[in-house]
């Protein structure tokens, strides 16, 4: 049986066991509903370290919108059966309770990330990245792993997470993992359970669309590739586009004037009724 503990003391306890005896220690930090974008990532960490924490809790203070964090989905039990499915020896969950994790204050820290924490989704749900931070850290402090592993899928908040970890010198690496899709081309979301048939079947329109983009990248600038883009969507009755936006992969600002120096991806927000999906490309 794979070992699950809903208490610090516990998790906190038995890592430093793992550490007195010389074993490596990743972590993968998720919010549970588990997919296969999750377990590769913890497939991941379980190549490069001998022991895997994996922590699973719906974080509240990260949600703007409070529909959201109530219809998030809650599967603990196949959670741990999925990552049995990966190791029942060297992985262990850490699902605390909101008590437990925040000691009965659940608010976030607010944090300074040099400006990254103001774009995309930074603009769009007030106070995300602070809530996302607020509990980053808090992880990291508990579990102190050796390597830690984020999706690009999130590509924002794994800049952000790089960035909280030199602010606060925390000895760590941050391991960026690429993205895991549906055959459909969907990126893999812990919310496409939540998306009514109809939905679903037109949501591969969002990867298909970034695809385009990329290519017309190549010959087109890109305020011509974001109104394109724009254009797609607003043709479309099903999809809401909230937004398409160019930037500079360091800095996660929108580009204006395009140089051959640096790297650009393109991030998309899409409403799908009420489910909200987002996704991103590298560009060049
Ligand atoms: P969650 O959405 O559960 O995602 C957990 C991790 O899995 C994140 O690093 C995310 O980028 C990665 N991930 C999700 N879908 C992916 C996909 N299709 N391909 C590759 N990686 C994917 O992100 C969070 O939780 C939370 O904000 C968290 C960091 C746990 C803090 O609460």
């Amino acid at each position: 049986m794979l070992k699950v503990f809903t208490e610090k003391e516990q998790t906190i306890a038995v890592v430093s066991s793992y550490k007195s005896k010389g074993l490596s220690v990743g972590f993968v930090p998720t919010m549970g509903a588990l997919h296969h974008g999750h377990l590769a990532l913890v497939e991941k960490a379980l190549d490069n370290n001998d022991k895997v924490v994996v922590s699973i809790f719906v974080n509240p203070t990260q949600f703007d919108n409070s529909e959201d964090l109530k219809k998030y989905p809650r599967t603990l039990g196949n959670d741990v059966k999925l990552l049995e499915t990966l190791s029942k020896e060297k992985i262990i969950v850490y699902a605390p309770t909101v008590d437990d994790i925040y000691e009965g204050y659940a608010v976030s820290q607010s944090f300074d990330f040099d400006g990254l924490e103001f774009e995309m989704e930074g603009r769009f749900r007030q106070g995300h990245f602070d809530g996302v931070g607020t509990i980053v850290k808090r992880f990291l402090e508990i579990v102190k792993p050796h390597n830690a592993y984020f999706g690009e899928k999130d590509f924002q908040q794994l800049q952000i997470i790089k960035k909280l970890v030199e602010k606060y010198n925390m000895p760590l690496n941050i391991i960026g993992c690429k993205i895991y899709r549906e055959t459909s081309g969907l990126a893999m979301s812990s919310r496409n359970t939540r998306l009514k048939p109809e939905y679903k079947n037109e949501a591969p329109f969002i990867y298909e669309t970034l695809k385009a983009a990329k290519k017309r990248f190549d010959t087109n600038s890109a305020n011509k590739v974001t109104k394109w883009v724009e254009k797609q969507f607003s043709n479309d009755n099903i999809l809401e586009l909230e937004y398409f936006i160019i930037a500079d992969t360091d800095t996660l600002k929108t580009v204006k004037k395009r140089s051959n120096k640096k790297t650009y991806r393109a991030f998309i927000a899409v409403y799908a009724d009420d489910v909200r999906l987002i996704d991103n490309i590298a560009l060049n």
